[in-house]
């Protein structure tokens, strides 16, 4: 019997070592349901309140609850008893880290069936923004709002934040009485904007997705299921812009099986989301950069609604594998836009995401180039870089291309279905994959797939998406080159797609002069698009097309999504004639950026 349970306590050890990221023992306790009571404290920018935590105990030795938690102020810890008897519970921090915050110990004499950690957070807290009324686009109300993924939920909750395991929540929060709280979960409970909210969350979520925002929010349907919350300001636009989402659902729903979270809202966050979109379960947080008025960056917006199934439904087990969620997503938001913007589209698309992959493998440590990585001891936001979101994609179309679709298209949808609600890793995708695709090894071999998984760069059966509309583009950019004239470049028919595949190859290929000549006829430094604007700003540093430095001036302060900011700064910071420049303008934009984009900004300026 002992050595049984011998074998199991090691066993239990190994599954939860399969997250370094996380100091939990949630393979000995874990906490399927999770109760919060918060109140937005506004002039502290503080939550405070509790967490109660229901308790299920996986082997009859364990006295110890582990939790993950970051910057957090711990009133007291309390623990009932069956009898409903509460009493107080010791408890103790572990050693800090930089990038995993600090375990929570709390000791129990037995087995109790619910905890509460009462608390509250720091007003650094790394998930939170704290806005003050001036950084929002009304300026008339304080915003706040949280961003979990990777690690950043024990910022701002107590609790086991690995994407390993799975939990139910309900939620009451309390904010001052003119601003409107939401959550990515059911909120039909809330009538009024009265200043006190109730969220319930029926579906079984990892930590990652809880997400909560406040703010001077108002809300505007675009189907009966589908909406938007936003600031004033933006509502009528986001509308406009993401009135195809019904129809993403729809056919999405059609290749991968009913969308599983019943409504799909959309909240429109302040500029400083650091961020393109999250796709918080029911209500996926958007920037406001992609609102560029003619539906050119909606493919934000496929991708967080394609959340839904790939990451939502089934979650990646560990950050080492964040291709199983963005990989994946990738595949299916193109394939969401061929159906609801045609082939043509979803072709430009792919093909501008391969340049961006192009550059990044130029960039990365080989090691970093692997579809499955190794991030252990690392932040794991750092895997936040093309490759699992590409290189993922391209290994899914691969695959896409040897079976075709009519076997691939049900293969997902099964995997979609087979795995609904539970975690993933690369080895378990591969046994399924091997018992439902590759029965034929004359058509994929397990060597050609072991080389997508785990050999850096592109692997050899990669092929290159090419389009003809972005051939005629190089053509006429020879030609324009050749005879001075921009008037051989016939950019009328020209959508973004085209423009920024147009400027992607113009730092290896024009001079500063003929930057100015462009800048001149077609108003580059000044594009409202804010895709074009950092993809000019970059071909500008890159040749030292200095004019172009006030706009990306006034760019760097009104934005914070990394994605553009840190890229920017980076090429700043490495040339000595920038450099001060840099410092400069951060000074007045730092105050406005996320946490995350602070301490990303900071190093590279090295503040
Ligand atoms: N889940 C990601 C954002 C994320 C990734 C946050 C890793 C923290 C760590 C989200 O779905 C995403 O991929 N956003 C992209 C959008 C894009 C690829 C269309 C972004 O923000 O740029
Ligand atoms: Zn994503």
């Amino acid at each position: 019997m002992r050595v049984v349970l011998l074998v199991l306590l090691i066993l239990a050890a190994k599954v939860q070592a399969a997250d370094p990221h996380s100091f939990s023992n949630f393979a000995l306790v874990s906490h399927p349901t999770l109760a919060l009571d918060l109140t937005a404290d506004f002039d502290k920018q503080q939550l405070h309140g509790f967490v109660e935590l229901e308790l299920d105990w996986h082997h009859p030795d364990v006295r110890e609850l582990i939790l993950d938690s970051r910057d957090l102020s711990i009133k007291k810890v309390m623990g009932q008893s069956a009898a409903g008897k509460w009493l107080q519970l010791s408890y103790s921090f572990g050693e800090k880290s930089p990038t995993h915050g600090q375990a929570l110990r709390i000791e129990f004499p037995s087995q109790l069936p619910k905890v509460r950690v009462y608390y509250h957070t720091s007003p650094q807290a790394s998930g939170l923004q704290w806005l003050t009324k001036e950084q929002t686009s009304e300026k008339q109300h304080p915003f706040m709002y949280s961003q979990s993924q990777s690690i950043h939920a024990r910022s701002w909750i107590p609790l086991q934040d690995t994407p390993a395991v799975r939990l139910n929540f309900q939620a009451r929060i309390q904010t001052p009485k003119q601003l409107l709280a939401v959550m990515g979960a059911d909120n039909s409970a809330n009538v009024d904007k009265d200043g006190d909210y109730f969220f319930r969350m029926p579906q079984a979520i990892p930590s990652y997705l809880i997400a909560l925002a406040i703010g001077d929010l108002e809300f505007k349907a675009m189907s009966e299921r589908t909406g938007v919350y936003a600031e004033k300001v933006w509502l009528d636009k986001a509308v406009a812009e993401f009135s195809d989402t019904e129809q993403m659902m729809q056919v999405a729903s059609a290749m991968y099986g009913d969308y599983p979270w019943g409504r799909y809202d959309l909240l429109i966050l302040p500029a400083s989301f650091p961020f393109g979109g999250m796709e918080n379960p029911r209500l996926s947080f958007i920037t406001p950069t992609v609102i560029a008025g003619d539906k050119s960056l909606v493919s934000l917006i496929a991708h967080e609604l394609a959340h839904s199934w790939s990451g939502n439904l089934v979650t990646n087990g560990s950050w080492h594998e964040l291709w199983l969620n963005e990989g994946f997503t990738n595949y299916v938001e193109n394939r969401i836009m061929e159906q609801v913007f045609g082939p043509e589209r979803a072709l430009l698309e792919r093909q501008l995401s391969v340049q961006d992959l192009e550059n990044d493998l130029d960039q990365l440590d080989a090691k970093d180039t692997l579809l499955v990585t190794d991030y252990t001891g690392r932040d794991p936001d750092e895997a936040f870089t093309q490759v699992p979101y590409v290189k993922g994609m391209l290994f899914l179309q691969f695959l896409e291309q040897r079976v075709g679709r009519a076997v691939f298209d049900p293969f997902l949808k099964n995997y979609f279905q087979t795995f609904a609600f539970q975690s993933m890793d690369t080895e378990k995708f591969l046994r399924y994959l091997r018992k439902t695709l590759l029965t034929d090894p004359d058509i994929v071999s397990m060597g050609e797939i072991l080389e997508w998984l785990y050999q850096p760069g592109l692997a050899s059966t990669f092929v290159a998406p090419q389009s003809d509309a972005f051939k005629q583009v190089d053509q006429q950019r020879v030609l324009w080159q050749q005879s001075g004239t921009l008037t051989d470049l016939q950019t009328n028919s020209w959508s973004i797609h085209h423009w920024l595949h147009f400027i992607g190859q113009l730092a290896a290929t024009v001079d500063t002069a003929q930057l100015q000549q462009l800048d001149q006829g077609f108003g580059l430094s000044q594009s409202q698009n804010a895709e074009v604007a950092t993809a000019w700003f970059k071909v500008a540093l890159a040749k030292n097309y200095s004019q172009a430095l006030p706009a990306l001036e006034q760019f760097l302060i009104r934005v914070g999504r990394r994605k553009f900011v840190v890229p920017l700064y980076q090429q700043l910071s490495q040339n000595p004639q920038h450099l001060e420049w840099a410092k400069a303008v951060y000074q007045r934009a730092r105050a406005g950026y996320h946490p995350l984009t602070q301490s990303a900004v900071d190093k590279l300026l090295k503040l």
